[in-house]
């Protein structure tokens, strides 16, 4: 058991790391902009983003934490690591509740950037980062999943929450973000079709959670 102290620092390390981070995701607006100049007539791939961290909002990284640690959520999965950002977030709440954190990401580079950093703050002891498709590295998982948090290829959100769905139970809480895009509401409108989920829109639509009832 951490005693308050001991968490206090860990925080703060995340924070620290956290802010550096943030700091050079400022230069992603021009990074998405050189990404798109590159890319015509094809469909934009993951790889076309591998500088970019897409991140979270600051403000969005504190809604999971309060999320996460009010309803003592430990078992959490993460689809689309990136550099780390959300991930720091999360740990930052699995301090509170004693908890743990699979996240999965198909760059290489993106991942071990990210491996780097939750060794900088300090949480990478209950971490664990699976490299590769989230299909593939999420496949037969037989633990119980708490909290998941949907921040991948969009066109992906429906296959990862099959997979991931003989894990769910009664209070898991599914965290969707970028609600508003077009791949998202065709996965949201196959889940409202389900009555053993609730939805629950936030952020002005831009991000829903999905309770199971
Ligand atoms: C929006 S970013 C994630 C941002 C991160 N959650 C954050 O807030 O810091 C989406 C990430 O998903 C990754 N990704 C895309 N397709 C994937 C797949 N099939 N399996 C695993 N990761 C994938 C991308 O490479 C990208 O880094």
């Amino acid at each position: 058991m951490n005693t308050v102290q001991q968490q206090q620092q860990q925080q703060h390390k995340i924070n620290s790391t956290l802010n550096e981070l943030y700091n050079e995701a400022k230069y992603d607006q021009l990074r998405i902009m050189k990404a798109f100049a590159n890319v015509q007539n094809r469909t934009m791939q993951p790889n076309d983003f591998k500088e970019a961290y897409l991140a979270i909002t600051k403000s969005q990284g504190a809604d999971l934490v309060k999320l996460i640690a009010q309803n003592n959520l430990k078992n959490i999965v993460e689809f689309g690591t990136s550099f780390g950002i959300s991930t720091l977030f999360l740990a930052q709440a699995a301090i509170k509740t004693e908890g743990n954190i699979i996240t999965t990401e198909l760059i290489e580079s993106k991942a071990e950037k990210a491996k780097e950093n939750f060794k900088k703050a300090g949480v990478d002891s209950f971490i664990e980062l699976r490299i590769g498709n989230a299909i593939e590295t999420l496949k037969n998982h037989n633990k119980v999943v708490d909290f998941l948090l949907l921040d991948g290829w969009k066109d992906l959100y429906l296959p990862v929450f099959k997979i991931l769905e003989p894990n769910f139970h009664k209070g898991t809480i599914i965290y969707v973000d970028n609600a508003e895009m077009s791949d998202t509401q065709a996965f949201l409108k196959t889940i409202s079709k389900n009555n053993k989920f609730r939805l629950q829109s936030k952020n002005q639509g831009k991000v829903v959670l999905i309770h199971q009832n």
